[in-house]
């Protein structure tokens, strides 16, 4: 019988593989790659959490655990608050030392992260036509056509709102059961959730906002290095995009993509709900 080996903290968090996958593009090299690089891949461990919280949270929504999907929403929203904060770091490099490695990255960018574009899905901005910039990975379209079909936070809690004989039927309805939720004491922790909710929401509002601003202050208005993907995007809707501009700020791409991206709600109808109250 062999003996088993002690499972150490190396081991178990596979800490040499970690610290092995970075690997910079510059030649000589270009200091700052090595922050661009860690950056990038600690937020898509963030996302990768964060899907992982975001499927129980709304696991625990379809079996009526009201506690424990506000314990769970809270976890998520830690979580944005770390998103919000990193991209300081990234403010740390100036646009001279960014221009050393960027045009290696061509036509790589964030726009292709699909734990972010999943993240998006399940949280209810569910947009098809982003599926076109996916068909190269058959893992990632899979999982995004998934992520499609699948009930967002919102349907599952709508579902758990019709299971307390709630009418969720359309906007108005809903609008109506918000309204009493927000104001009868007996609904308090339904409203304790909405605002979790709305905590989640306006966190990832703040990530797109401080996103804009840090590529702005980076690039200016130059194209965005995953520019040329953007035209294949099909049949861009004016839903999530500032009204005037409809699908034209999607095809100029880059900084002006960016901002048309700081409007768009997960949950619109608890931001409405605050013009109804009273
Ligand atoms: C020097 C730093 C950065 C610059 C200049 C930058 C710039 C941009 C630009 C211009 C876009 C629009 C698409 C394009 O034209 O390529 C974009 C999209 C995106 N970037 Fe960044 N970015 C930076 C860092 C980051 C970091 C650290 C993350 C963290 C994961 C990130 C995540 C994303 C995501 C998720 C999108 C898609 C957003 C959406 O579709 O709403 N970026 N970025």
């Amino acid at each position: 019988m062999t003996a088993k080996v002690p499972v150490s903290y190396e081991s178990y968090l596979k800490i040499p593989e970690l610290t092995n996958i970075q690997v910079p593009l510059a030649e000589p090299s270009a200091h700052d790659e090595m922050q661009f690089i860690v950056v990038h891949q600690a937020y898509e461990l963030w996302f990768k959490l964060l899907t992982h919280e975001i499927q129980a949270m709304i696991t625990f929504l379809n079996k009526g655990n009201l506690p424990q999907s506000i314990w769970t929403m809270k976890r998520c929203i830690e979580i944005t608050r770390v998103l919000n904060q990193q991209i300081h770091v990234m403010e740390t490099m100036s646009p001279t030392s960014f221009l050393e490695f960027r045009n290696l990255l061509n036509p790589a960018s964030g726009l292709q992260s699909y734990q972010f574009r999943c993240l998006e899905f399940m949280s209810g901005l569910k947009h098809e036509r982003y599926l076109g910039l996916y068909e190269a990975d058959s893992l990632a379209h899979k999982a995004l056509t998934q992520a499609l079909s699948e009930p967002t936070i919102w349907d599952a809690f709508m579902t758990y709102l019709k299971s307390l004989g709630f009418e969720v039927g359309g906007d108005s309805d809903q609008l109506a059961s918000l309204k009493i939720i927000y104001t009868e004491p007996k609904w308090n922790s339904l409203h304790f959730f909405c605002e979790s909710l709305m905590d989640y929401d306006e966190s990832f509002r703040v990530w797109r906002h401080r996103h804009f601003l840090m590529a702005e202050r980076m690039i200016g208005f130059k194209p965005g290095t995953g520019h040329q993907e953007l035209p294949k995007i099909k049949h861009p809707q004016a839903g999530d995009l500032p009204s005037g501009e409809s699908g034209q700020a999607f095809r100029d791409a880059g900084v002006h993509y960016l901002k048309s991206r700081t409007e768009p709600r997960y949950f619109p109808l608890l931001w409405e709900l605050r013009t109804h109250l009273g």
